[in-house]
């Protein structure tokens, strides 16, 4: 790993890190690439894409099923990318690092192992209004399936968690708390270490959707306490398809596997099955070696510079995009929270978001428009769609002054 893109007096070293990212250098209809779709996907470094590459070109082979060299080495690999997750999240064990396809099957995975085999009908899950959707349909589901009920956390105007209502909705019934870290669509971060206690405190365990929130902000579950974190690969500058589950180990250990096939068995016969130690007991199938392996050199990636970096360099530059998105006429932001990353939504009088969002993109800036996966989100604030641009800390103040210009034409020319 060759990234020192730091340096302590100066923060970050922006031009320095834009060089890891082969894709940022490139026009689009003519224009260089402004990349402000970072809540949908971020871009990988050189030193993911080449770790990928080196496994396909010289370890490629399945995991944990053979003895011959190829296999023993990417066993050596996948258990070490294992390693970096627990130490990058600071978990406990490394039997407490699942490994799923992101972070709607962890959640998933929460659902239809914990949930199903322990809960009652009428035992509540607590979610707030601002969740994507997949933090909101799989406790949905299983209201249909299993009758237990779905209660939600309301939000005020500016996008933020109403407290004392979210106390209000506490009580004895109230069995888990699904709860964004930072919201996708609003850029609010949330409460999260008094939720988590105060959930504690009348029983309930709490899931945390990290999605959004691993890239921006630093994550120690242990400090937190949570019992469940998920999050994706691809938010933090790894592969798509791999993300993990952390969970703690006794609740693991007590849940049902949540998905039937190789890997995740010690002993199959017809009389019966003997199900594998955690974590394998829930990764069942071939994983996404090369993805897991990925993964991991994007986790090395982000140690280096050092994720307390990233995020004071993001919000300055968070400040200085909404001064400058707030000069346009006619602009709302959408999502206004005092504790706020990333993210910036918006709407503009007059101008729909899909005509903004084409005009941006013939100028080569990419954004992203539509309902972010939160309905809900648009319908509280009685819009069908946002125009959203989210940062990484490879965004810099030239990008926020192209996507400001690029803005101004495309309005220019709509209204
Ligand atoms: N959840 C992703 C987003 O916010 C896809 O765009």
């Amino acid at each position: 790993m060759t990234v020192v893109a730091i340096s302590k007096q100066k923060g970050l070293d922006v031009e320095r890190i834009r060089a890891d990212f082969p894709v940022l250098d490139q026009k689009v209809s003519g224009h260089p690439l402004v990349y402000l779709d970072n809540g949908a996907s971020t871009q990988k470094p050189s030193q993911v894409i080449d770790v990928i590459k080196y496994f396909y070109e010289n370890d490629n082979s399945n995991v944990h099923r053979g003895i011959h060299t190829l296999s023993q080495r990417a066993t050596d690999r996948f258990e070490g990318a294992r390693k970096t997750v627990q130490h990058f999240i600071n978990a406990k064990s490394e039997a407490e690092i699942i490994f799923t396809s992101g972070t709607t099957e962890s959640i998933n995975l929460v659902a239809h192992s914990f949930v199903r085999s322990s809960f009652a009908a009428g035992d509540e899950v607590l979610i707030s209004a601002m969740e994507h959707h997949s933090n909101i349909v799989p406790w949905q589901m299983l209201e249909q399936q299993i009758g237990i009920k779905l209660k939600v956390i309301p939000i005020n105007d500016k996008g933020e968690l109403l407290y004392e209502e979210f106390e209000n909705l506490l009580s004895e019934k109230t069995k888990l708390l699904a709860i964004t870290q930072l919201s996708n669509a609003l850029g609010t971060i949330t409460p999260l270490k008094k939720m988590i206690d105060a959930a504690h405190a009348v029983g309930a365990k709490v899931l945390v959707d990290g999605a959004q929130a691993i890239a921006h902000t630093d994550v120690d579950v242990q400090a937190l306490d949570c019992d469940f974190y998920a999050f994706s690969g691809h938010k933090i500058f790894s592969p798509t398809g791999v993300g993990v589950l952390y969970g703690k180990r006794a609740l693991l250990d007590a849940m049902p596997p949540y998905k039937g096939g190789g890997d995740m068995i010690k002993v199959v016969s017809f009389s019966g099955t003997e199900f594998n130690e955690l974590p394998y007991k829930f990764e069942a199938g071939t994983p996404n070696i090369a993805g897991v392996i990925g993964l991991a050199a994007g986790l090395d990636y982000v140690s280096e510079i050092g994720i307390g970096v990233i995020a004071e360099y993001e919000h300055e530059l968070l400040e200085y995009a909404t001064d400058k998105m707030l000069a346009i006429e006619g602009l709302r932001i959408i999502g206004t929270a005092a504790e706020k990353a990333s993210i910036i939504s918006f709407e503009i009088d007059g101008v729909h978001a899909s005509d903004l969002g084409t005009l941006l993109d013939s100028q080569g800036v990419a954004i992203r428009v539509g309902h972010h996966c939160a309905m809900p989100v648009m319908e509280f604030f009685g819009v069908s769609a946002t125009t959203r641009a989210s940062l990484a800390f490879y965004n810099n103040k030239a990008d926020i002054d192209a996507l400001v210009a690029a803005v101004n034409k495309a309005v220019s020319m709509l209204r």
